[in-house]
């Protein structure tokens, strides 16, 4: 048996009433399991750690069917730590548009980054020197090791610490010390020496396909009759999460201003922010929380406020289109209102770099936040009809 159950690993396992036999059945059945079941992904059986990091912080938060084309993509554009190290922020940034929680890029860039200069452009395989690159936790340095290098390192993340929950029965909410040195715990256990990224693969897709959140196929799991919570008929109350705070709501307004020559007036926000290096429509903050530090307190009017922020002074019209979007707990209503110049100089205002004027085309190779890259689509298809309308 493998050296990872000596000591604590046993009596954490006593402690669950669970054992080594336990243990090598799971070990066991798991991997006969995997070897039908597994999910044909594109980072499935990556050796390259590199490959594996740059896959496991796309998937952080987001989905396996929204990341899959971005992977490809990215990594046709930075087939190499080196290749990603020697870009600029704005070329990362460009090809993670669309993914979301963009201080993920910024984290991977850093982190390319640390390893040509640090490492010599060699990935570290000592775990200490993982876990210090940027965007690397518990989890992700698991990953690697396992992935990678073949290294018996455990992996708790969404899928599997509720797999481990239930395996255990552990009823205490999952977010505590306690519950998280317990689950860690057991992973270390279970992972074996000889086929740990194996192992880890299936557990993580065993979470993902069967032992699902809600209603769990137990009847199709290779593994129910070792499951205590399935043993109990508490496999529909375990784990237990708080669910999360109800979104904060915020209110912004930003403005389509227009030039003569149809195009389009956009700002770039200074480091230091959320939005640090995005191009936007200039916005202002209206009601709410403000995660964007977009406020220039109450009663400015958003004619104002893309005065102070462009220097270009504006007539407003009237409500072109609205749209939601989210940025960590807030839920953003963004109204988007049409406009025309009156005059002025553009002029950098508080927390951008840049002000400038593009056509359409010019504005989509710049690199938007979700929200203006779903207004400059919406744009794009009402072209005609919206800008026809009160060119002067
Ligand atoms: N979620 C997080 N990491 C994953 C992986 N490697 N495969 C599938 N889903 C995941």
């Amino acid at each position: 048996m493998a050296t990872n159950e000596a000591d604590g690993g046993t009596l954490l396992l006593k402690e669950f009433g669970l054992d080594l036999a336990w243990v090598a059945r799971i070990r066991q059945a798991l991997l006969v399991w995997s070897s039908e079941s597994v999910r044909d992904l594109p980072w499935r059986g990556e050796r390259d750690p590199y490959r594996v990091l740059v896959s496991e912080l796309m998937l952080v938060q987001t989905t396996v069917a929204a990341v899959k084309p971005f992977y490809a993509r990215f990594l046709s554009r930075f087939p190499t730590v080196q290749t990603l190290a020697e870009a600029e922020e704005a070329e990362v940034l460009k090809a993670w548009e669309g993914l979301g929680y963009y201080r993920r890029a910024r984290q991977l860039h850093a982190a390319a980054r640390t390893i040509v200069h640090e490492h010599d452009g060699i990935f570290p395989t000592e775990p200490q020197a993982i876990l210090a690159l940027p965007g690397v936790g518990r989890y992700i340095a698991g990953a690697i090791r396992s992935f990678a290098f073949e290294h018996p390192a455990p992996i708790v993340e969404a899928n599997t610490q509720r797999v481990l929950a239930r395996w255990m029965a552990w009823t205490e909410e999952l977010k505590t010390t306690r519950s998280q040195s317990r689950l860690w715990g057991l992973a270390e256990i279970l992972v074996p020496d000889d086929t740990p990224g194996l192992f880890n693969q299936a557990f993580m897709d065993l979470g993902a396909t069967v032992c699902l959140p809600k209603a769990p196929l137990c009847f199709f799991c290779p593994v129910s009759r070792d499951c205590k919570a399935r043993d109990l008929g508490q496999q529909d109350t375990i784990p237990v999460l708080t669910p999360r705070a109800a979104p904060l709501l915020v209110e912004e307004a930003c403005a389509i201003v227009v030039d003569s020559v149809d195009r389009l007036l956009v700002v770039k926000r200074a480091s230091g922010g959320l939005w640090e290096g995005f191009w936007e429509f200039p916005t202002i903050h209206l009601q709410g929380a403000d995660p964007g530090g977009r406020s220039f307190g109450v009663g400015v009017s958003l004619a104002e406020g893309a005065h102070r922020l462009t220097g270009i002074e504006i007539e407003l019209g009237p409500e072109l289109h609205s749209l939601k979007y989210a940025v960590t707990k807030h839920q953003v209503r963004l109204h988007a209102y049409r406009a025309v110049v009156l005059g002025g100089e553009p002029q950098p205002g508080p927390g951008l770099i840049e002000v400038g004027w593009g056509s359409l085309e010019e504005l989509e190779r710049l690199t938007f936040g979700s929200a203006g890259r779903r207004l400059l689509s919406w744009l794009s298809k009402n072209r005609l009809t919206t800008f026809g309308a009160y060119r002067h």
